[in-house]
């Protein structure tokens, strides 16, 4: 691991003139040499599952763009389907997966020892893509956080305001926390592994996390994440976790110590003068670009960009969007952010 990689030193604190920067999604369907490679998978679960493929698209906009990160591709949904979850995806819907609603359900999950017969092959692709890169990229393995993926499975699909979840805490607690942390424990394993197999940086998305109000954030949000951590840095000491609790607000406050987390991802309901003020003096943040941008174009994308490279400027910091990039981002736009970044 080269200790030069620009994207490590943020995540050890240190400040830097230009911020590294990478993109949320940035291997999606915004690219049409992304979508060529999908069709030739068949589908995105296929596309995940052939690590030759998953190879190349992760590639894609490193080639493009040269950012100073790759992430994996694969999906936070593809450790309830290793855990036993059927789970297939609707065109133009999104994911759909099995429920999870009793004690029966949990019972029928398999043991968190078994999920690495089905994630293998990701596993493979982090292989494949630690000879891949360019040396001075780093690579991001990644894993959803418990409560951000206990939404799916006990609603079997994506929710406006996670009601299903929500009603399985508030009136069968033990099936609830049971299933928390089951996820917990597969999280633990599978991104373990994906840094056995030569991920630099993991990332938690919790992007539901802001659904959860009060004690519940604590105990759902916080509680989680600090336990995933400080087990992957016992047994890799010195790994860096970036950890997203997507529309924290308040509760970003403190997140880093709370959880040991290296770096703190932002969205963009919170400007980047008030992160900067009350989160980043507790560590690197990641975010904050609101991903329209990336749609809208002009001088509004520019003036943003270097707003927030400004606001931050003054310590460790990851230029990114506040959420993932969207199909109908204009790819040229990326190109725009990232000159404005490096000062193009
Ligand atoms: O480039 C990258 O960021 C790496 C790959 C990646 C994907 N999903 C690929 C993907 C990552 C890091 C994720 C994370 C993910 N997946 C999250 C957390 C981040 C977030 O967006 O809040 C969540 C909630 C999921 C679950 C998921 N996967 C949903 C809800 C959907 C459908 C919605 C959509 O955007 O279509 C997916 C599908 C998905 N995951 C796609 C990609 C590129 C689109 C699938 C396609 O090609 O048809």
């Amino acid at each position: 691991m080269a200790a030069d990689k620009t994207i490590l030193k943020a995540l050890a604190g240190e400040t830097q003139p230009t911020p590294p920067i990478w993109m949320m999604r940035q291997a999606g369907r915004y690219l049409p040499e992304y979508k060529a490679t999908r069709a030739e998978a068949g589908d995105f679960l296929s596309l995940c599952y052939n690590s030759d493929l998953a190879t190349e698209v992760t590639l894609q906009p490193i080639r493009r763009y040269g950012f100073d990160a790759a992430i994996l591709f694969a999906d936070i949904l593809l450790l309830p389907q290793a855990l036993g979850a059927d789970l297939w995806f609707v065109t133009g819907e999104g994911p759909r997966l099995s429920t999870i609603t009793d004690q029966r359900g949990l019972d029928a999950l398999k043991p968190v020892e078994d999920i690495h017969e089905t994630l293998n092959p990701i596993y493979q692709t982090v292989r494949n893509l630690t000879t891949a890169l360019p040396r001075e990229t780093t690579l991001i393995g990644f894993a959803g956080a418990p409560w951000t993926v206990a939404t799916y499975m006990i609603a079997g699909r994506g929710t406006p305001d996670q009601g299903p979840a929500h009603a399985l805490k508030d009136e069968n607690k033990a099936v609830f926390e049971g299933l928390l942390n089951r996820i917990t424990e597969g999280t633990i394993e599978y991104l373990s592994a994906q840094i056995e197999a030569g991920a630099e940086v993991v990332k938690l998305f919790d992007s539901w996390a802001g659904s959860l109000r009060g004690a519940d954030f604590d105990k759902y949000a916080t509680a989680p994440a600090k336990r995933i951590i400080s087990e992957l840095k016992t047994r890799h000491p010195g790994i860096p976790v970036i950890a997203f609790p997507r529309e924290a607000g308040d509760k970003y406050i403190g997140f880093h110590a709370k959880t040991g987390a290296d770096c703190v991802a932002i969205d963009d309901s919170v400007s980047a003068e008030w992160a900067a003020e009350h989160v980043q003096k507790d560590g690197c943040v990641q975010g904050n670009l609101a991903s329209s941008h990336m749609v809208t174009g002009g001088d509004a994308l520019v003036r943003e960009t270097k707003r927030i490279v400004k606001a931050f400027g003054k310590g460790p910091h990851i230029f990114n969007l506040g959420h993932g990039i969207t199909p109908d981002a204009d790819p040229d736009n990326v190109q725009r952010m990232i000159d404005a970044v490096r000062g193009g």
